[in-house]
């Protein structure tokens, strides 16, 4: 009952933000183009030298931009068999995939320079810091038997790295729905979601929170006390304490307004979270989409809530940083990553 009574102050304290906050709108700047015909760089990174962003793309590879004369040049792959005759130029729910690879979370290490990816049909992989061909992780997360008696390793697909410990914390969508299905999957009402943490020093992966609803961003705070993660379906926020005396429990961080995708940490410790929103009726009618962010305090407090319209038009975001005051977006629909700043 009260935690009835919490979450209806959550969503009360969530409209109230709406109306007293007029958004911020991010001015796009420009577009970095992938190059024909692959699409959906869902999550973004840059190297410890500032370098990128590195974007994950349908047809298997991550692709990092290397300035306005070449674009964006293959730097790694996630698939150990990837053939690249076979696999380059795939499109996002070819059956292929699941030879091909397909990276959704993406971050660095900046110690090690190592390059660690959520991938949707290779579960965790690591990059060496020349890119080139992954190392693949399994422990603690076996693979599953498929019913064809194909082995598949789990719908990975948020993942962060504490940049004090270089604990890798990920999310797994789904148990029940493979990547081909996100569709079926985002009209669901799954509930087999998980967040895991692998700590790659001694490969320890322990399982965080189970039940997810759509697990899809995942952030650790700055001081590693707690880390956040989102449930697309639930449009909610979950927060698991590592530190201190709640250690071990989880509780409801935030309540937004639309569907939140993957999470980004600021070196001030704030939360960029992607948000769409969507307007207008369900199934059989696409519901218009309103694709947006919103900044969060450590504490949970939404601090500025900013529409990517002029970035994605109808199209979800799955993904925003800034740096330097530039926004740079993710996007499983987009075939490009577009630039832009706050006004
Ligand atoms: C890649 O696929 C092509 C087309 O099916 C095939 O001809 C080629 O032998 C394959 N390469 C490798 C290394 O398996
Ligand atoms: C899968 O195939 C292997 C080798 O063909 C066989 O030994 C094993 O029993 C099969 N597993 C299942 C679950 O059918
Ligand atoms: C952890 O697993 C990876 C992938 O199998 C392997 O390359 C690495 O050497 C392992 N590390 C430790 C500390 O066992
Ligand atoms: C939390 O769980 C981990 C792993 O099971 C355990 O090592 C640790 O002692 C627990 N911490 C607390 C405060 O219960
Ligand atoms: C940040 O932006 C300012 C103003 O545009 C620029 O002078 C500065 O060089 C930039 N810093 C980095 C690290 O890119």
């Amino acid at each position: 009952m009260s935690s009835n009574i919490a979450i209806t102050m959550a969503i009360f304290a969530t409209f109230m933000m709406f109306l007293l906050c007029s958004p911020s709108v991010a001015i796009l700047l420009s577009r970095l183009q992938l190059p024909s015909p692959v699409m959906g760089p869902e999550s973004v990174a840059f190297d410890r030298d500032g370098g990128g962003p590195y974007v994950g793309v349908s047809d298997g590879r991550i692709l990092k931009y290397s300035g306005p004369t070449d674009g964006f040049k293959e730097y790694a792959y996630t698939s150990p068999n990837r053939n690249k005759t076979i696999c380059d130029g795939l499109a996002d729910f070819s059956e292929l995939q699941a030879t091909c690879g397909r990276p959704l979370g993406l971050r660095f290490n900046h110690q090690s320079g190592e390059l660690y990816v959520a991938d949707a049909y290779f579960g965790l992989i690591k990059i060496g810091p020349n890119g080139g061909a992954p190392t693949q992780y399994f422990t603690g997360i076996q693979p599953q038997e498929d019913k064809e008696n194909a082995t598949t390793f789990p719908f990975l697909d948020g993942l962060d790295i504490d940049p004090n410990t270089g604990i890798v914390y990920f999310t797994e969508a789904s148990s029940n729905y493979r990547f081909k299905d996100l569709q079926a999957l985002q009209s669901s009402r799954d509930m087999s979601g998980s967040l895991y943490s692998l700590d790659p020093s001694t490969n320890q992966t322990r399982v965080l929170m189970r039940g997810l609803a759509l697990a899809s961003g995942v952030a650790v705070s700055n001081d590693g006390s707690f880390v956040l993660v989102s449930e697309y379906l639930a449009n909610r926020i979950q927060r698991f304490w590592l530190k201190g005396p709640r250690a071990n429990s989880s509780d409801l961080f935030l309540v937004l307004a639309g569907r939140p995708d993957n999470i980004w940490r600021n070196p001030r410790g704030q939360f960029m979270v992607a948000v769409n929103t969507l307007i207008g009726p369900s199934a059989p009618r696409r519901p218009t989409v309103l694709p947006g962010g919103v900044r969060i305090s450590e504490n949970g407090l939404i601090l500025q809530i900013i529409s990517l319209v002029q970035e994605f038009g109808n199209q979800l975001v799955s993904e925003i940083q800034e740096h330097n005051g530039t926004l740079y977006s993710g996007s499983m629909q987009a075939s490009f990553v577009p630039i832009s700043t706050i006004i």
